[in-house]
């Protein structure tokens, strides 16, 4: 798939304020500062379109950039990040949450992982969701510039092991925004969805 256009639609801060939309919508999800932001900016070509940080917390809504006119890709805020009170944590990871539980136009959820790390509780918060396999979900490793050839191997094997313990068989990706790889993949994968949506 190409992208031919890419444009910031509208940032809400709760699910209440969710656009209406018929189209079809990619999701980005993960821990603060695990790479969501970069990886969509690799992904849409566009070096600055979703704001990014050194500093965990930068997202702070659900962001919607509509892509080729055709469908949404949508930057969701970080989970688990220390430094916001655990009731802004709790309040976040619920808006996430019911997001991915109900919004009918979500038809690919990207769960990312910093490869040098696998899950964590923030992961584990949001893992039982896609055991019902509603939604199809890809789980991209990020940060893959910062691991050797074999760790890269390792990593890989050690996410797998940790999701199938969790009874989660699920496609995974290596990404580094730094390197611009895994960008085909996701392109990929984002193509086959669109087309299977209804
Ligand atoms: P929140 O919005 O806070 O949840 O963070 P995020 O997941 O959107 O992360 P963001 O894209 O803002 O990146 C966080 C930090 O990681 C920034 O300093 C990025 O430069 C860095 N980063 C992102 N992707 C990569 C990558 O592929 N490799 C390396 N080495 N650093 C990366
Ligand atoms: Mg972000």
């Amino acid at each position: 798939m190409e992208i031919n256009s890419a444009d910031f639609v509208i940032g809400v801060a709760s699910p209440a304020q969710l656009p209406t939309s018929t189209q079809p919508e990619v999701a980005f999800v993960g821990r603060s500062n695990v790479g969501k932001s970069s990886l969509i900016n690799l992904v849409l070509g566009r070096r600055r379109l979703a704001r990014t940080s050194g500093s965990p917390g930068k997202t702070r809504e659900f962001n919607f950039y509509l892509v080729n006119e055709a469908f949404h890709l949508v930057d969701l805020p970080g989970l688990g990040y220390a430094r916001v009170s655990r009731a802004d944590r709790t309040r976040w990871a619920r808006h996430i949450r019911s997001y991915l539980q109900s919004r009918q136009t979500l038809c690919l959820v990207f769960h990312l992982i910093d490869s040098r790390h696998s899950l964590m509780e923030a992961d584990d918060e949001l893992l039982d969701l896609y055991r019902n396999g509603e939604v199809p979900v890809v789980v991209v490793l990020t940060k893959a510039d910062k691991l050797s050839g074999n760790e890269r191997k390792k990593a890989q094997q050690r996410v797998k092991t940790d999701l199938l313990a969790r009874g989660l068989e699920l496609p995974l990706v290596l990404a580094s925004s730094l390197r611009k790889e895994g960008r085909d993949e996701i392109l990929d994968w984002i193509g086959v969805s669109i087309a299977g949506a209804p």
